[in-house]
């Protein structure tokens, strides 16, 4: 990306970066609304069951970069920010998430530039996750432009502990009593075996309809 734009102090650039994740966001948000189409087709069955996406304001680049040392430059964000241009997966079982991850990495246009498996190594809080960051070629009128999207696929369960840990978390800003996170913690732990739960159920279920056509 960082060739598409010619003068990073420009507010020019600014909006030709922020129109390029716009850009990615819709490719990327259709791309996977027709898979999941395609996927009812073939197999009767949805593996999302919705997708958010979202746009990085510019405080919060600005804030991050600052965070992590770095000047508050166009090239520095292009470079060193990879959830600019966020997408979020939700699925009902923890086995579409492996099939969404697999999916996306078959499509020949996009590169999978990383990935965070935050479900089989959740993190110190207890999230889990699955995170991939990919790059989406962006065909402009004279130029094509690879852009970075975030991609994070979990399940209803594990989206619904993520959101409140955050809006519960960001009123401490990180500095939340010891048993506050502890107790996230175990709410995480109560819904990752919901999550286990609903997937043996749901095999069950499948399991006895099959015995049924028998
Ligand atoms: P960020 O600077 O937070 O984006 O982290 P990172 O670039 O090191 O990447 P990481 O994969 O750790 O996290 C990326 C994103 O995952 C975050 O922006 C959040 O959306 C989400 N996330 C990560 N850890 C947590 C957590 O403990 N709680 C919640 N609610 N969300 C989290
Ligand atoms: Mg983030």
């Amino acid at each position: 990306m960082e060739a598409a734009i010619r003068n990073y102090e420009d507010v020019d650039s600014w909006k030709t970066v922020m129109f390029l994740y716009s850009a990615a966001i819709k490719e990327v948000g259709t791309k996977l609304e027709i898979l999941n189409d395609e996927f009812h087709h073939v197999h009767q069955y949805n593996p999302i069951e919705h997708i958010k996406t979202r746009i990085k304001t510019p405080e919060s680049i600005v804030k991050k970069l600052k965070k992590n040392g770095y000047e508050i430059t166009i090239e520095n964000m292009i470079k060193n920010i990879n959830d600019i241009a966020g997408v979020r997966l939700i699925c009902s079982f923890t086995s579409d998430i492996y099939k969404l991850a697999e999916m996306i990495g078959n499509q020949s246009d996009l590169k999978v530039l990383a990935i965070k498996d935050y479900i089989k190594n959740p993190k110190e809080s207890g999230y889990k996750s699955y995170h991939m960051i990919v790059s989406v070629p962006i065909f402009l009128s004279d130029s094509v432009v690879d852009t970075k999207v975030e991609i994070q696929i979990r399940t209803i369960a594990m989206d619904f502990w993520a959101s409140l840990e955050h809006k519960i978390y960001y009123k401490f800003e990180g500095n939340a009593p010891e048993y506050i996170s502890r107790e996230l913690k175990e709410c995480a732990e109560m819904v990752s075996s919901l999550d286990e739960k609903m997937l043996s159920l749901n095999e069950a279920i499948l399991k006895c309809l099959e015995e049924q056509k028998k």
